[in-house]
């Protein structure tokens, strides 16, 4: 188990030794080290036992620090950066040659965000280095939401968890490219495309083609419970599986015939964004059931759902 508690001092303390500390945010637990220091970045990839060609998002506490490992921000982004950080988008940059190649997988781009959990924004605004941090999970598996998901996985191999709570979006950030005016979503997330484009205008997904072997966090089979999942329609799928140990991830009903206990719903009320929040829950709930199979259902295309079901088909790839 690792030493859990809200002591930024220490956490500030490990981090300067080159030491990780896992960090809170709003969107998911972050495994965090000093961006600057090549030794404590290659200490992030050993414990996440994460291959380097998949880079590492950069944490920082405001934009005017941005400038230091950033060649040049777009003007759009300094419109979603006003109207979004702090906040669950990341944007990718030119970078300095300050940030290790490292961090970025030998890209020239790295990616950067503002998190919004006030203990995390404290402890980078305390700090004179940024902070990457890939979500605090061993690689593949659904990221964590509280301190105790951390520690379940991760507890032994590192020093500290800044404990935050649980998150409230609950589903990694929204991550945002740009060519020249043009803004791409990379990865769908909790900044809701709705919510950007009265920003910006019209913004292009680019985050589930299968062709972008340039951002290994797209691959396919990510996020990925250790139990086979399966989405589509519940009631159906269930009859299909019959006499097998199922678990149901549903989206706001609870089945007849099923344990209860083998059953989570992600918003009774039927909210997305609740429904996001509870996500990572309910996967890790039901994957430590000893299922055969969980079944799940699509939600709406729209709002927080996009990254529901973005997710999802993700968890029901096969790992490989
Ligand atoms: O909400 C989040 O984004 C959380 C919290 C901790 O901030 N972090 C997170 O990190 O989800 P991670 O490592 O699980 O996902 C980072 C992903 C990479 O897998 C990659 O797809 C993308 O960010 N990324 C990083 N650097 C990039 C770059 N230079 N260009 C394009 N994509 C990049
Ligand atoms: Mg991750």
């Amino acid at each position: 188990m690792a030493k859990t508690g809200t002591d930024i001092a220490y956490s500030m303390q490990l981090l300067a030794g080159s030491a990780l500390v896992a960090i809170p945010t709003e969107t998911v637990y972050g495994l965090a080290g000093n961006a600057l220091d090549a030794r404590a970045v290659a200490q992030i990839f050993k414990v996440k036992e994460r291959p380097t060609f998949d880079p590492l998002i950069v944490h920082t506490s405001g934009l005017d620090r941005i400038p230091d490992f950033v060649e040049s921000i777009p003007e759009k982004a300094y419109a979603l950066a006003a109207a979004f950080w702090p906040g669950p988008l990341t944007m990718v940059f030119r970078k300095k040659a300050i940030i290790p190649d490292l961090v970025t997988s030998g890209m020239d781009s790295v990616a950067v965000r503002i998190p919004r959990h006030p203990l995390s924004l404290q402890l980078l605004q305390s700090l004179d280095f940024p902070l990457a941090a890939p979500s605090a999970n061993p690689f593949g598996y659904v990221s964590p939401t509280c301190a105790r998901h951390v520690d379940e996985q991760l507890g032994e191999k590192i020093p500290y968890i800044l404990d935050g709570g649980s998150c409230t979006v609950g589903i990694e950030s929204t991550i945002v490219g740009f060519d020249g005016d043009k803004v791409s979503v990379l990865r769908l997330g909790g900044c809701k495309i709705e919510d950007m484009e009265k920003v910006v205008g019209k913004v292009q997904i680019k985050a589930h083609t299968s062709s972008n072997p340039v951002v290994p966090g797209m691959l396919h089979s990510h996020y990925s419970p250790l139990t086979p999942v399966t989405i589509g329609n519940i009631p159906q799928l269930i009859r299909e599986h019959q006499g097998k140990k199922l678990g149901i991830l549903s989206f706001d009903q609870l089945y007849d015939d099923i344990p209860l206990a083998q059953q989570f719903v992600l918003s009774k009320k039927g909210d997305l964004d609740e429904a996001a929040t509870s996500l990572f829950t309910g996967l890790r709930q039901l994957d430590m059931l000893n299922l055969q199979l969980i079944i799940g259902t699509y939600v709406k295309e729209k709002g927080l759902g996009r990254a529901i079901n973005d997710r999802l088909r993700r968890a029901e790839a096969k790992r490989n």
